[in-house]
């Protein structure tokens, strides 16, 4: 038979939302947490536990044929990518900020200035729109922490609830987008889990409608 296989995220901010929205849409996954993949016992579907930032590429391939995923991931990693589906949950925003005692004018006072990063794609187009040159250093996590040791003037991260940024001195000085999770499509999904796709959207659809 075939099985529509979704890419969720392995740990962090998505990981529960995104198995506590199929459970909603009656789908019930054999507990494969430690393992990288499990099934549904009720649903054609596969789960693939993945790094958030593999899962564009993983899409693209077409080695799963659907993601739940941030927004701001397929932003940075994954225009090519088509949404299905916004779901509603873990909103949040990609921002540039900068140490809270630095007197801030405009994004011009970016030009020239060591910016701390994940999201390299977004800041520079970003910053090209805007005519400002700026010098990225790409880190994977811990971002915030950069202006304090000294490796850069600012950063742009994911901001949520504004305590990572509160903790670390910074102050929000740019919002370049906000992003929410989304149901992310392969373009090489084939005919036949298309149908499952569309009828998984049916149940997300109600349940979203549910939730108001
Ligand atoms: C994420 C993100 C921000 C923070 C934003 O980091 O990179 O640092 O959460 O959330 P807040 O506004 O609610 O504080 P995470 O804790 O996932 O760790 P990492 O950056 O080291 O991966
Ligand atoms: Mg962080």
């Amino acid at each position: 038979m075939t099985k529509i296989r979704i890419a969720i995220q392995k740990s962090g901010r998505l990981n529960e939302e995104s198995l506590q929205i199929l459970k909603d849409c009656g789908i019930s996954i054999d507990n494969g947490k430690d393992q990288l993949k499990a099934s549904s016992r009720n649903f054609p579907m596969e789960v693939f536990y993945l790094r958030n930032g593999d899962i564009p590429q993983y899409l693209r391939d077409g080695v799963v044929d659907i993601a739940i995923i941030g927004e701001n991931v397929l932003i940075e990693k994954g225009e090519d990518i088509s949404i299905a589906e916004k779901l509603g949950f873990s909103k949040c925003k990609v921002s540039l900020a900068v140490p809270k005692s630095v007197k801030y004018n405009s994004v011009k006072d970016f030009e020239g200035k060591r910016i701390a990063t994940s999201y390299p794609n977004t800041v520079l187009n970003y910053l090209k729109d805007k005519g400002v040159k700026a010098d990225l250093h790409i880190i994977n996590g811990s971002v915030e922490i950069a202006p304090n040791i000294g490796l850069a003037d600012a950063i742009c991260d994911i901001v949520s609830s504004g305590s990572t940024l509160f903790k670390n001195n910074l102050k929000e000085v740019e919002v370049m987008l906000t992003s929410e999770a989304v149901l992310a499509v392969s373009p090489k999904i084939t005919a036949e889990r298309k149908e499952l796709l569309e009828k998984l959207q049916f149940r997300i659809q109600s349940v979203l409608r549910a939730r108001g």
